[in-house]
């Protein structure tokens, strides 16, 4: 199939063009460059540098004849999405909504959009919420997500484009980088690499469903067939900050304690997924652990030193 991803430079989206080429998908990358990175871009990919809100993406999209789209470009810094919100949903719900109409105009079969499970449902109960709680995002970067799987809703029931939303957990991994939302696992690898001090903010019980990024490109993979509406993608089960501090002090051999600061104002405590529904419509579960994801991710923190 010929397929778009957006982001595709970037940390997710580049795992997920890994693995579309090798299986014999003919991809085009479209990706700003503005946080993505050039080693990660798939040599047997076309590459257009590119913004999502440009008028260029028509003739990408008149040229491509794409059957299907993997949506990831985004802004996804949630302190920028409250320093400056009118540029997160510039990005987010207008650029999105160029690629719908693209997707209208020259009849893209499916979408798959990445959305955010770790900050959709705002602070959790101890119950994992599922796809049918009502999302409460705390931040701009939240709320311009939640948008656009609206208009996702809109363009599935009225124009033969087949919708997908994957809110995703904390992704980690090979190439992440420090200042995504699983942002602590390569800070804390950086720092127990170099021997340098680790901070934790708060208590460190802070918890997040953390998922290993083979496991999430599992889930796209198997999105492009199958499914429908939102689905929650992470493990299920939620760890502290503690914990990844711990596991990883244990792989990596850190001899040093963690200095504990001041709670971030604005963190949530809690933040975790119900991923019942992704089982039971596309099969998906994940399969990678705590454990196993953090030592494959060491590996590439050491080999890039
Ligand atoms: N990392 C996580 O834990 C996580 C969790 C939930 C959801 N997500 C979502 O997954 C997607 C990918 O995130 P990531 O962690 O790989 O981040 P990333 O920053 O590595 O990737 C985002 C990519 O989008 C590109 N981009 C940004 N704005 C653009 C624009 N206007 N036009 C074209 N390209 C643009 C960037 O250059 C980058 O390559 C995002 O949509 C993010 O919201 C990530």
């Amino acid at each position: 199939m010929n397929i778009l991803v957006t982001g595709g430079a970037g940390f997710i989206g580049s795992h997920i063009v890994d693995r579309l080429v090798g299986d014999g998908h003919r991809v085009t990358i479209a990706d700003s460059l503005v946080t993505g990175k050039k080693e990660n871009i798939n040599r047997k990919a076309v590459f257009r540098k590119v913004d999502i809100r440009s008028g260029k993406m028509d003739s990408i999209f008149r040229s491509g004849r794409f059957g299907a789209v993997f949506h990831l470009a985004a802004q996804m810094d949630v302190r920028k999405s409250v320093s400056d919100p009118i540029y997160d949903a510039d990005v987010n719900i207008m650029g999105g909504l160029n690629l719908l109409e693209n997707c209208r105009k020259y009849g893209v079969g499916r979408f798959i959009f990445i959305s955010s499970g770790g900050v959709m449902y705002g602070e959790c109960a101890s119950d994992p919420p599922s796809e049918y709680v009502y999302p409460r995002p705390l931040c701009p970067y939240g709320d311009s997500k939640l948008a656009l799987e609206f208009y996702l809703n809109f363009y599935g029931s009225n124009f033969g484009v087949k919708c997908v939303t994957l809110r995703l957990g904390n992704v980690y991994g090979p190439r992440q980088d420090p200042y995504g939302e699983a942002g602590v696992v390569a800070i804390f690898c950086g720092a127990m690499l170099s021997g340098t001090e680790v901070k934790i903010f708060g208590d460190g019980e802070q918890v997040r469903d953390y998922i290993y990024i083979d496991d999430v490109v599992d889930a796209n993979m198997l999105a492009l067939n199958r499914g429908a509406g939102i689905y929650n993608v992470g493990t299920g089960k939620s760890r502290s900050v503690n914990d990844i501090f711990g596991t990883l002090k244990k792989i990596t051999g850190f001899a040093k304690e963690a200095v504990y600061e001041s709670p971030r104002p604005g963190e949530l405590n809690r933040s975790c997924l119900d991923v019942g529904r992704a089982f039971k419509d596309l099969g998906w579960r994940a399969e990678t652990g705590l454990e196993e994801g953090l030592k494959k991710t060491v590996e590439y923190f050491k080999s890039k030193n």
